[in-house]
């Protein structure tokens, strides 16, 4: 039995939420393991709609253990807020099903105001990245500059001040530098005092709670957020989040080795979405952008913005399968492209005259590659709802054997609506 991690193969927005879900109903534990409030997604369980941005999926299941993992970046003003609203539809989350890694970064409000007073300085200099502005960045700057607060440090407050004066020493520079006034330390005691007692209930030592259920053989599901191309070192930087996004990850932001993990599963979109500034090769700025955008509802859930769309390009989704250890493909959002006459998916790039099949590292080459693309035949049946292969058009089929081929992965679900059971399940990933 192999424990499973789940990542975007793409920008992320892929459609991690359903599969999430349909995956954590095979789960013991779900653990959140890097991002933060940045993420999000809708559930739909029984009628019922439920949005979560840092809580773990299996909250909204009975009897499942979540885990917010010391990879994670830690709102706690965020988190009271999405107990509130689960708590509206009936969901009561309790320490018993839901802790937190005592050694997980805080975010606090001087790292969110920080992220939106350098968006809006970059906008006129070209350099913004488009973030969420959650103060994503902001924290783990702190977290790796070793200043941070962190959870723990919740239940000493006496032992507070003087990390916050240590913190704000470093902070109150930044805000003079970009012309904002400076934080009291005070202000932000009264910010974390006033959580603490919220969040002391679930915090707990995860890394010790995740090996003994591991070697209970309990199955664990590990939830990546954003996507592969938004790693902070496999992603387009500077255009990326700043966490490390990939697979490998689940092991360092959880606390369990690497020999936990069994399975990778990359979710894929059909074709290609990203939010945010940065290099997007297959772009459509015209009629098929357009299309893809609202035939698939490409709106964020976190922020509302309009998502970028253009066709599939295998060229990314090749090298996501490297740099995570992909496994399988969890294949969504097919049914967009029914009814299209022609689909175009991108198997290579021109650079400078040369044809490459990866994406450079450099920021100036991702930003001059050109698309190649294979042109391949649509179907004008529908392929939404189907729940088997011999649903399925004939050309669907061709076109979901040529990504398996062009990408080297196979199919392990294919998704084809957002109904948990439109679902073609080919390989059980808790079975591999
Ligand atoms: P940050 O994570 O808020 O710092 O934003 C950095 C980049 O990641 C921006 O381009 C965001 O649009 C993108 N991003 C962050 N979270 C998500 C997500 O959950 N889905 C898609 N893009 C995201």
């Amino acid at each position: 039995m192999a424990n499973v991690v789940v990542v975007g193969s793409q920008w992320g927005d892929e459609g991690k939420g359903k599969i999430v879900d349909w995956l954590s109903e095979r789960a013991d534990v779900v653990v959140r393991f890097q991002g933060g409030h940045n993420a999000g997604h809708t559930l739909v369980i029984d009628g019922v709609s439920y949005k979560l941005s840092l809580l773990p999926s299996g909250v909204v299941r009975p009897g499942k253990l979540s885990v917010i993992g010391n990879g994670v970046v830690f709102d706690p003003h965020a988190f009271v807020a999405e107990l509130a609203r689960l708590e509206e539809l009936g969901v009561r989350v309790t320490p018993d099903c839901l802790k937190i890694a005592e050694n997980t970064a805080l975010i606090l409000s001087l790292h969110r105001e920080l992220d939106g007073y350098r968006e809006d300085a970059a906008s006129n200099s070209g350099t913004k990245i488009g973030t969420t502005r959650r103060g994503i960045g902001p924290a783990y700057e702190d977290k790796v500059g070793r200043r941070a607060i962190r959870v723990m440090d919740l239940a000493n407050l006496d032992t507070l001040p003087a990390k916050i004066d240590r913190l704000l020493t470093h902070h109150n520079a930044l805000r003079r530098g970009l012309g904002h006034p400076e934080v009291g330390g005070d202000a932000i005691l009264n910010e974390l005092s006033s959580v603490a007692d919220r969040i002391l209930p679930f915090a707990d030592r995860t890394w010790k709670i995740l090996d003994e259920r591991r070697r209970a053989g309990e199955r664990i599901l590990f939830e990546g957020a954003q996507g592969t191309l938004l790693d902070i070192d496999h992603g387009t930087y500077p255009f990326v989040t700043s966490s490390n996004t990939v697979a490998g990850q689940a092991a360092s932001g959880s606390g369990l080795g690497p020999g936990a993990i069994g399975y990778v599963l990359g979710i894929t979109k059909a074709y290609t979405t990203r939010v945010g500034e940065g290099p997007f090769p297959t772009e459509d700025t015209g009629e098929i952008g357009e299309f893809l955008g609202t035939r698939g509802h490409e709106f964020g859930v976190v922020t509302g913005r309009k998502r970028r769309c253009g066709w599939f390009d295998a060229v990314l989704v090749r090298q996501a399968v490297s740099v995570n250890g992909i496994n399988g493909i969890a294949l969504t959002k097919l049914d967009v492209l029914d009814g299209l006459a022609e689909i175009k998916v991108c198997t290579g790039y021109r650079l400078d005259g040369e044809t490459i099949d990866y994406l450079p590292a450099s920021q100036g080459a991702q930003a001059r590659v050109e698309p190649i693309y294979e042109t391949l035949e649509g179907w004008q049946e529908t392929t939404r709802g189907a729940r088997s292969w011999s649903e399925l058009p004939a050309q669907a089929v061709k076109y979901v054997r040529y990504i398996e081929e062009l990408i080297g992965a196979p199919v392990a679900l294919l998704s084809t609506s957002p109904e948990r059971d439109d679902t073609i399940l080919v390989t059980d990933p808790f079975h591999d």
